[in-house]
């Protein structure tokens, strides 16, 4: 069985823990988290990537990624911007797998948070050493869809492709 088809067996066995092949094989893969207002799962549903998202609770396991990844976070900081990351998502960090295989990291928040906008990407790309690849408000617009699409299969091609 493929990494992703095992992942995949896995995802099925739990609702909010889902992986989306609908797209090719070759797309961008992109894992992450979205709450229960769901506004970050609204605008992964509208790229054309392979897509998994971790599970709501942080009582379930987190999925092992062996193949490259791009993760999309929004933040849910405390006022003064304190453990903006989920912890969802910084359980599935804490996998050395899954930081080995982290290529970058699409920001979610909201611009009424001011300097503190998607401070979570922020606070993920440096820890990790990972670009910082787009920022975009609650569910997106269709620009940020736009942008995101090409800029992500830039991105895809040339960090997965092999150099000559
Ligand atoms: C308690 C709380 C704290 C938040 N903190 C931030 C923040 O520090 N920075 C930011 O840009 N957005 C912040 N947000 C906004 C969320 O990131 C935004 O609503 C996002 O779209 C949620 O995504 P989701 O619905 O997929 O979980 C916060 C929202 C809540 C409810």
């Amino acid at each position: 069985m493929s990494t992703l088809a095992t992942v995949l067996a896995a995802a099925q066995e739990r609702e909010s823990h889902r992986l989306d092949v609908t797209a090719g094989e070759e797309s961008p893969l992109v894992v992450y988290f979205s709450s229960v207002t769901r506004n970050t799962d609204r605008f992964i549903q509208k790229l054309p990537v392979r897509s998994l998202r971790l599970p709501l609770k942080t009582s379930e396991p987190t999925p092992q990624l062996t193949e490259p990844f791009v993760l999309a976070v929004p933040s849910y900081g405390r006022p003064g911007g304190a453990g903006s990351v989920p912890p969802q998502v910084v359980k599935f960090l804490n996998q050395p797998v899954n930081r080995q295989h982290l290529m970058g990291v699409i920001g979610a928040g909201n611009t009424n948070f001011g300097s503190l906008f998607c401070v979570a990407a922020e606070k993920v790309a440096v820890k990790c050493q990972v670009p910082l690849l787009y920022k975009f408000e609650l569910m997106g617009t269709d620009q940020d869809v736009e942008e995101v699409t090409l800029g992500l299969d830039k991105f895809w091609q040339a960090s997965t492709q092999p150099r000559d």
